[in-house]
């Protein structure tokens, strides 16, 4: 997260949107990477999420510059070109629709602003990969099953991540909702990464 925040630059006097929040671990990251003129509104369409959010961002006194709110990321309720900022961690995996969510995300920045998506990725790397196929396909859902109860949790996770786009794909897909520049950096010996790209 703390890559993912620094890549918008420099914070002051932006209005930057989080889409998928959660429980606004970014959202903090950004209003905190920033100055008092910073302010951060994070969507989510998860009560129980933003209820434990809210509360996080009033134990860190941030209740100023940080707003969570209810929406959907499929249809989000902001005005076109409201926000200098987009961002959204390990959230657009999960959307019902990428594409829609995607074209909305870019829908409500400004021209020349910047997205930033976090997400979880294949690992290129032979053996990482194999490695990472083995822990998160067959012990994971072993050892989250035995832990949670609820093993089906630990089963979509591997699902979805192999099922997401290839960074290459995911890149012609934000190019496909009107962003440039668009660039990908692994991290984490390539399980998850940063895509960003520019409002065009
Ligand atoms: C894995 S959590 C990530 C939360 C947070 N961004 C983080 O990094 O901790 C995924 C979040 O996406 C939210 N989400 C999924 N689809 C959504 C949608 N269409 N609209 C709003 N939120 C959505 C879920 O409610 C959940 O809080």
């Amino acid at each position: 997260r703390k890559e993912a925040v620094a890549l918008f630059g420099s914070l002051a006097g932006k209005n930057v949107l989080d889409v998928a929040c959660g429980t606004g671990d970014l959202a903090i990251a950004i209003v905190k990477a920033g100055d008092d003129t910073t302010t951060v509104t994070g969507a989510d369409f998860s009560k129980e999420m933003l209820k434990i959010g809210t509360e996080k961002i009033k134990k860190n006194n941030l209740g100023n510059r940080v707003t969570l709110e209810e929406g959907d990321a499929l249809n989000l309720k902001y005005d076109d070109s409201s926000f200098d900022c987009v961002s959204c961690a390990f959230g657009v995996r999960n959307f019902a629709d990428l594409d829609i969510g995607l074209k909305e995300m870019s829908r409500v920045l400004k021209k020349g602003g910047t997205m930033v998506v976090l997400e979880f990725t294949a690992p290129k790397n032979r053996l990482v990969g194999l490695l990472y196929r083995f822990y998160f396909t067959r012990l994971l859902p072993i050892i989250g099953g035995v832990v949670s109860g609820k093993k089906s949790a630990y089963t979509y996770l591997p699902d979805s991540v192999y099922k997401f786009p290839s960074p290459p794909e995911f890149k012609k897909r934000m190019e496909s909702v009107g962003l440039s520049d668009v660039s990908f950096i692994p991290l984490t010996l390539g399980i998850c990464g940063i895509h960003t790209g520019v409002k065009t």
